[in-house]
C-alpha cells in the first residue's frame, strides 16, 4: 500500500483529503505548522509532524517515512497578506515548497500533486469560463508564487525526472474553512450571520466567482495520482457574491438584508474556470451549490 504524505494537512482543504486517504487505507504523514491550520482538523490515524515546510529538518521526515507520493497544500494563502507582505509570501510559498521539492527528488517520491490556484493566476481579461491555455497575469506576489512554483515544477520534471500534477482551483468552500481569514466568503457570511450580525458585501456584488464543493477539490486530488500535467478545478459557473449572499440566507431561513461596503482595490471582476480537460480525464462535480451550501451551513450551525 502505497504511503502519502499531506503538507497543510491539518488545514480546510488538506484535513478533508487527509481524511479520504486514511478511509483509503493509505499510511498518511502530515505535515503542518498549525498557522491557519487546526489540531482539530487532524485525523488521528495520520501520523502528525508539527514543522514549518521551510525548515530544513523537513529531510529528516522524508528520509525517515520515504512517502511515495506528497500533496503539497501548505501555503500562506491570503491574498491581501501577499500583497502586504511579498517577501513572507515568497518565502513559505516558494522557498518552502522548494525545500519539499528538493527533499522529493532527493528521496524518490514518484509524484507531487501541487495545489495551485485558478483564481489568482488568469487575472481580469480573460475568456470565461477560463480554460488551462489562457493567458496568465497573476495580480498578487500570491498568484505569482503559485504560478512560479508550477513553472519550477516543469523544470523539476525536465532536469531531475520529478512528476507533478499542478490543481488550479476555483473558490473552495466547505466545512472546516476558516472564517477568521479574508479568503472564504461562505464561511464567513455563514458565521456573521449565525452570530447574529450582517455580513459585508464589498462593492456592487456584482463580483462572480466559481465557488466549488471542498469534497469536488479532494476527489481531484486522488484522481491526480493517476495524472501528470496541469488541470483546472472548478464547475465552469459563474456566482455573484449578491447571489451567494442571498442563497445562504435563505438557506439559513434568515431576515438579514444587503449590507454594502466600499469596494476592494484591485479585486478581480470575474473568475470562472473551464475544468473541461480534467472531466476527460475521468473527474465529475457531485456537488451542485446547493446541495454544498447545505451541508457547510448544517455544519457551522452545529460545531466550530
Ligand atoms: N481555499 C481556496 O479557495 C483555495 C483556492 C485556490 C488554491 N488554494 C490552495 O489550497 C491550499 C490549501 O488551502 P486551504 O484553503 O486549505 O488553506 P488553509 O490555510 O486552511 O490550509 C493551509 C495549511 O497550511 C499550513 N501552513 C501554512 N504555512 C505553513 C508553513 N510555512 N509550514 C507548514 N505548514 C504551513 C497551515 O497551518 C494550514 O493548515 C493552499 O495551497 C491554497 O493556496 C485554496
Amino acid at each position: 500500500m502505497a504511503k502519502v504524505l499531506v503538507t497543510g494537512g491539518a488545514g480546510f482543504i488538506g484535513s478533508w483529503l487527509v481524511d479520504t486517504l486514511v478511509d483509503k487505507g493509505l499510511e498518511t504523514i502530515v505535515i503542518d505548522n498549525l498557522s491557519t491550520g487546526n489540531k482539530k482538523n487532524l485525523n488521528n490515524k495520520a501520523k502528525f509532524c508539527e514543522t514549518d515546510i521551510r525548515d530544513e529538518k523537513i529531510s529528516e521526515i522524508f528520509e525517515k517515512e520515504e512517502p511515495d507520493y506528497v500533496f503539497h497544500l501548505a501555503a500562506q494563502m491570503n491574498v491581501r497578506e501577499s500583497i502586504k507582505n511579498p517577501i513572507e509570501d515568497a518565502d513559505i510559498n516558494i522557498s518552502g515548497t522548494l525545500n519539499i521539492l528538493n527533499c522529493c527528488v532527493k528521496y524518490d517520491v514518484k509524484k507531487i500533486i501541487f495545489s495551485s490556484t485558478g483564481g489568482a493566476i488568469y487575472g481580469d481579461d480573460c475568456k470565461i469560463p477560463t480554460p488551462e491555455t489562457e493567458k496568465k497575469v497573476p495580480m498578487s506576489p500570491y498568484g505569482i508564487a503559485k504560478l512560479s512554483i508550477e513553472k519550477y515544477l516543469n523544470f523539476y520534471k525536465n532536469v531531475q525526472g520529478l512528476d507533478s500534477v499542478s490543481l488550479r482551483y476555483s473558490n473552495v468552500y466547505g466545512p472546516r474553512q476558516n472564517s477568521k481569514g479574508e479568503a472564504g466568503v461562505v464561511a464567513i457570511f455563514i458565521k456573521k450571520i449565525l452570530s447574529g450580525g450582517t455580513p459585508i458585501i464589498n462593492g456592487s456584488g456584482n463580483q462572480t466567482r466559481d465557488y466549488i464543493y471542498v469534497k469536488d477539490v479532494v476527489k481531484a486530488n486522488i484522481l491526480a495520482l493517476n495524472l501528470s500535467g496541469i488541470f483546472n478545478v472548478g464547475t465552469g459557473k459563474e456566482t455573484s457574491v449578491n447571489e451567494i449572499f442571498r442563497k445562504i440566507v435563505d438557506g439559513m431561513n434568515s431576515d438579514v438584508k444587503e449590507l454594502y461596503g466600499p469596494i476592494i482595490k484591485g479585486e478581480q471582476m470575474r473568475s470562472c474556470l473551464d475544468a473541461t480537460k480534467l472531466i476527460n480525464s475521468g473527474w465529475q462535480l457531485d456537488y451542485g451549490l446547493e446541495k454544498g451550501l447545505k451541508e457547510t451551513i448544517d455544519y457551522f450551525k452545529t460545531r466550530d
